[in-house]
This record gives C-alpha cells, structure tokens and sequence, in this order.
C-alpha cells in the first residue's frame, strides 16, 4: 500500500476514546501546528450531526483529520461538500474492487448511502483558537457493524458484500482523496465541488421533506446554491434556500 500521504499528517492511534473530534479539539486548544489524523478502534462518546450521538463499538471505523490551515470561516461549510465526495470515492474504490455493483449516493449534506441505506456520516466543526483557524472533519464508516436503534435506514459495507481485509485502508482512501478534492477546490472554487456533489446527490430533482428549524418544508430537491444550501421549490413554486436539516 502506498503510504505517502503519511508523510503530511501527524498520526495519532488509539485503542478507545471519547471522541476523536474532541480529541482534535483538545489538540487544537493546545496549540498544535500542522495536521493531524486521529484514529480510534472505538469511542465511548461518538458524536454525529445535530446532538445525536453516534455509535461506536470496536469494528467499525472511526477517524477525524484536523486541519491547521486557516480556512476562512465563511468557506468552511463548503469542505463539508469536500470530504462527502472524498468519502463517495473511498466506498466506491472498495466496492469496485469487490466487484459489487451498487448504488452509491451523497445525502445533504455529506451523508454516504448505499441503495438508500446509510454507510457513513460526517460531523465538521471548527474553531478558532489564539489566532488560528482550526477546522476537524469526523469521519465514521460502518465497515462491519450495522449500528442499531437508529432512525433512518442504516447498512454496513459487509452487508452490502463488501469486505476490508484492513481497516486502515479507508482512511488512506480517504485522505487520498480530500487531498485531491481539497486542491480542486483551491485551485477552481466551490462550483466544481457543487457540480461533483450534484451528479452524485440522492434524490436530486425528485420530492422531499426536509426539517429545518423545527418546520417541515416538502418539494422539489433542486439541487444546493453557491454556500451548499439546499435549494428546495416548494408547492406554490417559490424556492427556499435551506441553510440546515435533515432530509
Ligand atoms: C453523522 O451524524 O452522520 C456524523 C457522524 C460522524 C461520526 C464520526 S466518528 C469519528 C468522529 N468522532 C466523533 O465523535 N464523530 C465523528
């Protein structure tokens, strides 16, 4: 396996944690300089999107990459676009390389689905600490284990026939291709990135409900704006621009 892209993170591993997103947050706060990966068996307080918590027993893969790399703040909900496409491509290099044939979709705003079913999610956050922009991208994938008790439809990578002979794997995949995407990005700007996650985007024209704020708006999923805001026309044909939710 090539291992290049170790050479421009700091790797820390550990066999349990709370979180590796709080983990990278306390890093921050101690002022660190550079990137940082850090990977975890298990958490004991795996956190996703929204105040849910995220299940986090020893088989499945848990990870966050931290950034010290003094993303303006008003670009960083775009790098949640980034790491949805990284992570689109990291399933599907497993899933060709198992020889499975599989519908993989990007759900607003960075969940993974395979036929509909939930794979992965991704929890961004960022912080500003003594003059620095820190930004921590958390990354679970289901690899082995389908999480129970969880609202929406959920799969695991060996549900779907598709086996990791090494977990760590995903993490290469993945960082592989955040940094080809994050120099995209750089180089052209969020309408690349937009367009990408748009063509890959689960139910994009089709109708949809969507709750944000604690109201629920139903219409045509028209794709999302130029700040990764989900566009939605409503019923009377005016357009929302959804700034948070869940589909
Ligand atoms: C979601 O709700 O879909 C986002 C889930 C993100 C989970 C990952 S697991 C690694 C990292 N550490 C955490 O506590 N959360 C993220």
């Amino acid at each position: 396996m090539k291992l290049s892209w170790l050479k421009h993170y700091n790797l820390l591993i550990f066999d349990e944690i709370d979180s590796t997103n709080s983990e990278a947050i306390r890093l921050a706060k101690s002022c660190v300089y550079g990137d940082f990966i850090i990977i975890a068996q298990k958490q004991t307080a795996g956190r996703g999107r929204q105040g849910k918590q995220w299940s986090s027993d020893e088989g499945n893969v848990y990870f966050s990459v931290l950034l010290d790399r003094n993303i303006e703040t008003e670009k960083q909900p775009e790098l949640s676009f980034v790491s949805a496409l990284s992570l689109y491509d990291t399933i599907k290099f497993f899933a060709d390389k198992n020889n499975i044939a599989i519908d993989i979709a990007l759900k607003w705003p960075n969940d993974v689905l395979i036929d509909g079913k939930k794979i992965s999610g991704i929890l961004i956050e960022s912080l500003s600490f003594l003059g620095r922009n820190y930004v921590v991208i958390g990354v679970g994938v289901n690899t082995k284990l389908t999480p129970p008790n969880i609202s929406q439809p959920v799969t695991s990578l060996v549900d779907a026939g598709i086996y990791i002979l090494d977990d760590t794997m995903v993490l290469s995949q993945f960082v592989k291709n955040f940094d080809k995407y994050f120099k995209k990005w750089q180089k052209y700007g969020f309408e690349i990135i937009r367009r990408i996650w748009e063509s890959r985007a689960y139910k994009l024209n089709q109708n949809i409900t969507v709750t944000s704020c604690d109201q629920k708006f139903f219409g045509q999923f028209l794709g999302v704006d130029d700040k990764g805001n989900l566009k939605l026309k409503l019923e009377d044909g005016s357009v929302v621009n959804l700034l948070a939710g869940e589909l």
